[in-house]
């Protein structure tokens, strides 16, 4: 059964068309990711999806409840917004006593819980801190907390990892693993390709408010297998994409992460081509690459999801 159904959605903002016309599903247990840059569409997406935003048209269910019912989508679900939804001025304990009380949730079900999430995301010894001391950090993770408290049956995260460093990273992206194996479906949208690559089990990938793609990481990559992809070490200089741009057979030349990557054809003597171009720069290596979520994205739609 699909725990998210949705056909045709659409959102307009005045003459602007944010969504236009979305359709895909998700599977219960699944964790699903849309990946896609900024202005993409995803808030939008997620709003609509948990009844905070109507739709212009199409529809959408979760669980079997249309979108446009809010009092039973919001029993149903979790939300973990991109801007935080926190108290600043009461503790951890506190903000989540608060949320559970909102949500009707009682009281020996609300500590249970708190207890168990806060001991999870590795904030039980800090939840008599007033939020406004936590870091960026441990505020998302709290944030993550409040969107379980009335045990859920899908939860949305919309960026949950946005601005957090590497190790923190990691934390949240176990934490959904954990959330996910317990049953809960997870529906969350990142413009981190490696989010998607390691969180997802299929990731829709979306830009200006058109979905380009859906499918597994593995099967999105592999897609791209017939494609080449190298990547150069040479000192970073605009020249450099002249150049090597003008080359019959390169589709796609940057520089990204201090190399020089390109996508080329399958073409006889190209290598040659390239070395003569090149011509006179020290190049440290040159290696050809597995493709990336990234470069998929490239792919479909021409532009770079990121840096
Ligand atoms: N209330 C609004 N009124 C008008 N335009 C809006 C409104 N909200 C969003 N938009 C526009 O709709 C498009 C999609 O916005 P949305 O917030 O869904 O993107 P996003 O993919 O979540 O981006 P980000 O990665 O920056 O969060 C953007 O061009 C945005 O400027
Ligand atoms: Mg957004």
């Amino acid at each position: 059964m699909n725990s998210i159904e949705v056909s045709n959605l659409e959102k307009q903002y005045g003459s602007f068309k944010a969504v236009r016309g979305i359709s895909f599903g998700v599977k219960e247990g699944e964790i699903f990711g849309f990946l896609g840059p900024n202005g993409a569409g995803k808030s939008t997406t997620i709003n609509m999806l948990t009844g905070q935003l109507k739709p212009t048209s199409g529809e959408a269910y979760v669980c079997g409840v249309n979108v446009l019912d809010k009092k039973r989508i919001r029993e149903m679900i979790g939300i973990v917004p991109q801007e935080l939804s926190l108290n600043d001025l009461l503790t951890a304990e506190q903000n989540l006593r608060l949320y559970g009380t909102l949500y009707n949730v009682p009281g020996k079900e609300l500590n249970e819980r708190s207890h168990h999430l806060l001991e999870a995301m590795g904030l039980a010894e800090r939840k008599k801190t007033l939020v406004k001391d936590f870091s960026g950090g441990m505020k998302q993770r709290l944030n993550v907390i409040l969107g379980l408290l009335h045990d859920p049956k899908v939860l949305f995260l919309d960026e949950p990892t946005t601005g957090m460093d590497t190790q923190a990273r990691r934390m949240m992206w176990d934490f959904i693993k954990q959330v996910n194996k317990k049953g809960i479906t997870v529906f969350l949208t990142t413009h981190y390709m490696e989010e998607a690559d390691y969180l997802c089990d299929r990731v829709a990938i979306i830009d200006e408010g058109v979905i380009q793609a859906i499918d597994t990481p593995a099967k999105l990559k592999s897609q791209l297998k017939h494609e080449n992809i190298i990547t150069i070490q040479i000192e970073e200089d605009e020249q450099v994409i002249n150049d090597v741009g003008s080359i019959a057979g390169i589709k796609n030349a940057f520089f990204s992460r201090g190399e020089l990557k390109l996508y080329i054809e399958d073409r006889d003597g190209l290598l040659l081509d390239i070395a003569k171009a090149l011509e006179g720069r020290p190049i440290k290596s040159i290696t050809s690459v597995e493709p990336t979520l990234d470069d998929v994205f490239i792919s479909l739609t021409g532009k770079r999801l990121r840096d």
